[in-house]
């Protein structure tokens, strides 16, 4: 059911949006940002409760929606989001989506992560499509300035954070022109499905850790 919903969902973008693959990107990095911003708002509610000891999951989610915003500021100095009925789908989106994402989490936390696991997919396979049909003309264009400080300068510990199978400082993106910049975001989306599986296992409350612990234990869920 929820994977019809989300195959449903990412056929309107598709066919509405065809090959303004900079005006899709907007939409989906736009709405991308939700879901951390969902889970920690109920997490950070059930902690002030007192009923939710295992804060690494809060700073996880935060470098998660952090990393889509970067996704989303790489997106937008290519050109994304100029066009308003752009902004205006995006923004509808993310008001429907944040607040059935959060009755969602509080009644079926897995369901949640689940339908976001197979949303993140969807990011990651139409990355790698647009990788594929562009490569050339994608490798002959300059990285934007935003991407190269994201992902090489700076303090890259909220880069680190959100990667819940690498330990920090482990990977760090080659980023010389447009192609590698998109290399990295399609890999950014394969570190979230990770995340979004692991959240839905067994021990999942025990296992995971802000990879800045001590008691970090990289996940071997290589999706
Ligand atoms: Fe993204
Ligand atoms: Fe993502």
């Amino acid at each position: 059911m929820i994977r019809l919903l989300v195959n449903f969902l990412e056929f309107i973008l598709k066919t509405f949006y065809q090959d303004r693959w900079y005006a899709r990107f907007y939409v989906l990095e736009t709405i991308a940002r939700v879901p951390g911003f969902a889970y920690i708002s109920v997490l950070h509610l059930y902690e002030s409760l007192g009923a939710w000891p295992y804060t690494d999951w809060i700073k996880v989610h935060f470098a998660e929606s952090w990393n889509e915003l970067h996704h989303l500021r790489i997106i937008e100095a290519l050109g994304g989001g100029k066009c308003w009925s752009d902004r205006m789908i995006a923004r509808i989106g993310v008001l429907g989506y944040y607040w059935i994402l959060v009755f969602v989490y509080m009644i079926a936390p897995k369901s949640a992560y689940y339908f976001n696991q197979l949303v993140e997919e969807g990011a990651y396979h139409t990355y790698e499509k647009f990788l594929t049909e562009h490569e050339a003309e994608l490798k002959t264009q300059p990285a934007p300035q935003v991407a190269i400080d994201y992902y090489h300068k700076g303090d890259l510990y909220m880069f680190d954070e959100f990667q819940i199978s690498h330990t920090p400082r482990e990977r760090r993106p080659k980023i010389e022109n447009l192609y590698d910049v998109f290399v990295a975001i399609r890999n950014d989306e394969r570190e979230h499905i990770t995340t979004m599986i692991a959240c839905q296992q067994p021990n999942a409350k025990e296992n995971i850790k802000s990879p800045h612990s001590p008691e970090f234990n990289p996940s071997s869920d290589e999706s």
